[in-house]
């Protein structure tokens, strides 16, 4: 028996909207859009109605390794013979094997692993390890930036997110992403952490400015404040070297890894970071808990994903793809200069950005009828998110450039009467 499309579409639509949620269900009706997760495979997903995409959202990195990767189920199959999710108090044999791993994945002296269930609570480890460490309060954060909708997280995120829940945690402010000098400025004695987003997404793929984190680390030092790095979308290889903090050959005091590393099946997350800040854990070893962080079986999913990731030319292919993509730009730059003002990109985090707000969501629109799932960046709507599992061929990312070709064509002559 098939678990996909026991019901038909009109009636799963109803009953998510009954009981899940009656706002994005209204939202998608608005819109026009009746998609409904069905088959996947690869770097597809089929809608019930069987329409294929090639997924270039891949949920921000989870499907880094396209979807149901067959050694990642596999991984996860032996696992479930044995496992579970272990105890969270004692000592477990998988996780300190997986915590070893990505301490020698990540540079520097980031040898120290929390682990939990989602980046926001990956996120919020950060900022309590920030402020345990440094006895400090304050923590600044990008404008537009997102890190999650939990606690912390939420308060260092864009106020969009977080007015309603007012008030929140004291001690956040924000600057603009890639200005030294406003950070600068913002930081004092009273700072506790700076965290980024290597490459902010959801500000629309923002490319840091040649020398920025080389700065930021710099007044980090100078002001004794914890430099924590947010990987969760650009980490895992996604910018084509394991972190993306790496392409610009600087080492944070943590980094925080989510989305991809669960291979899109089984959800764990990590806050790895340096030793020279385990005194506070080492002194409070209860002071944060997770039931669920680092399940023993999600330990296993996690190994084998690290294993694609460090085998011979995994890396490589990003760098090639990457180069299929950055040369194809070039020619959507050309071809429709009236829409497509620049293109962002360090390996195969991507973005397009188009003349005006309203281009993004067309954008979207487009894609679901030229067989591309794409999605906007939620605080610059003017632009495209363009995350391809970084397992796509070279046919495939040859047939993404063709559709976005249309779709730009398309969302050019929808803008003609604006
Ligand atoms: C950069 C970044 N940080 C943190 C998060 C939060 O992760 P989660 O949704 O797993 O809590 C996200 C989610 O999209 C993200 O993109």
């Amino acid at each position: 028996m098939t678990l996909i499309g026991q019901d038909p579409k009109d009636k799963i639509i109803e009953r998510f909207a009954r009981h899940v949620s009656s706002g994005k269900a209204n939202f998608f009706a608005q819109v026009g859009i009746d998609f409904v997760f069905a088959r996947r495979e690869g770097v597809y997903v089929w809608d019930l109605d069987g329409a294929r995409l090639i997924n270039c959202h891949s949920n921000g990195g989870v499907f880094n390794l396209g979807h149901c990767n067959p050694r990642v189920v596999a991984a996860l199959k032996q696992a479930m013979e044995e496992l579970d999710i272990g105890n969270h108090h004692l000592i477990s044999e998988h996780r300190a094997r997986l915590a070893e791993r990505l301490a020698g994945l990540s540079p520097g002296d980031l040898n120290r692993v929390v682990f939990g269930v989602g980046g926001g609570e990956a996120v919020d480890t950060a900022i309590k390890l920030a402020r345990g460490h440094t006895g400090r309060p304050g923590i600044i954060s990008a404008i537009g930036g997102y890190h999650g909708h939990s606690g912390f997280a939420l308060a260092a995120g864009d106020p969009k997110y977080s007015a309603p829940f007012e008030p929140l945690p004291p001690g956040f402010s924000r600057v603009p992403f890639g200005d030294l000098a406003a950070l600068k400025e913002s930081m004092g004695e009273n700072t506790a952490a700076v965290i980024f987003e290597t490459i902010p997404a959801t500000l629309g793929i923002a490319i840091p400015p040649e020398g920025y984190f080389t700065g930021v680390r710099e007044l980090c030092d100078r002001y004794g404040a914890v430099m924590i790095i947010d990987e969760v979308q650009t980490g895992l290889g996604r910018c084509g070297e394991v972190w993306g903090i790496d392409t610009y050959g600087v080492v944070p005091d943590i980094l925080v890894t989510a989305k991809g590393l669960s291979g899109g099946m089984y959800p764990i997350t990590a806050t790895i970071y340096d030793d020279r800040l385990n005194p506070f854990f080492d002194e409070n070893p209860f002071i944060h808990v997770s039931t669920f962080g680092g399940s023993e079986v999600g330990c296993y999913a996690a190994l084998e994903v690290l294993d694609i990731l460090e085998e011979k030319g995994f890396l490589e292919h990003v760098g090639e793809m990457a180069a299929v993509f950055r040369e194809g730009f070039r020619g959507l730059k050309e071809k429709h200069p009236a829409i497509l003002e620049e293109t962002r990109q360090r390996g195969l985090m991507m973005g397009l950005k188009m003349a005006s707000e309203v281009c993004g969501p067309l954008m979207t629109l487009a894609g679901f009828r030229h067989g591309i799932l794409t999605i906007y960046a939620n605080n610059d709507t003017s632009v495209s998110q363009i995350l391809p599992p970084l397992i796509i061929e070279e046919e495939q990312a040859q047939e993404v450039l063709e559709a976005l070709d249309a779709m730009l064509s398309e969302v050019e002559k929808a803008m003609e009467g604006v």
